[in-house]
């Protein structure tokens, strides 16, 4: 996960862009990596910088699945929708993980445990329908094993929470 930047922080890191409005993709990625998230407040500065609206920057930045307006989660579920991975069930793996967390691709569940991701390939195709969580590539996968693999990241916080 990103090192968390202060707001503050948004303020310096713009001041090295032009206030062109071709710059809103490279701020926006920018931003993402230091906040983690396009928090309320740098999806505010980032348009005043640029002198557009916020429905202009959300209209935009919504486009692309690569952005986040919600803090990630301590785990970060990354399910690869590549065509290769597509076409071996990588929709069935998001439904079921959808279903199981209860939120979409772009979200964070309710007590900050999991965000759920959708990305382009990741080079592991031979393995597909491949999940990424927290960085560990999981290959071969079905909705049934993605799930149970939800299953142990939570059993795991779960010792966690009793150990401590
Ligand atoms: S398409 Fe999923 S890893 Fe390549």
């Amino acid at each position: 996960m990103a090192p968390v930047a202060r707001e503050t922080d948004i303020v310096r890191l713009l001041s090295a862009y032009d206030r062109a409005r071709q710059n809103l993709i490279p701020i926006l990625q920018d931003v993402q990596e230091q906040l983690g998230f396009l928090s309320q407040d740098a999806v505010g500065a980032i348009a005043e910088h640029l002198q557009i609206s916020e429905n202009d920057l959300f209209g935009v930045a919504t486009f692309f699945t690569q952005f986040r307006f919600t803090p990630p989660g301590r785990h970060c579920i990354k399910v690869c929708q590549g065509t290769a991975c597509h076409v071996r069930g990588s929709g069935l793996i998001m439904e079921e993980l959808s279903q199981k967390l209860g939120i979409h691709a772009g979200e964070t569940t309710s007590d900050r445990e999991f965000s759920l991701e959708r990305v382009a390939c990741f080079g592991s195709c031979a393995l597909a329908p491949v999940v990424v969580i927290d960085d560990k590539v999981h290959g071969l996968l079905t909705p049934k094993s993605a799930d149970e693999l939800v299953d142990e990241m939570g059993s795991r916080r779960d010792e966690t929470v009793s150990e401590a």
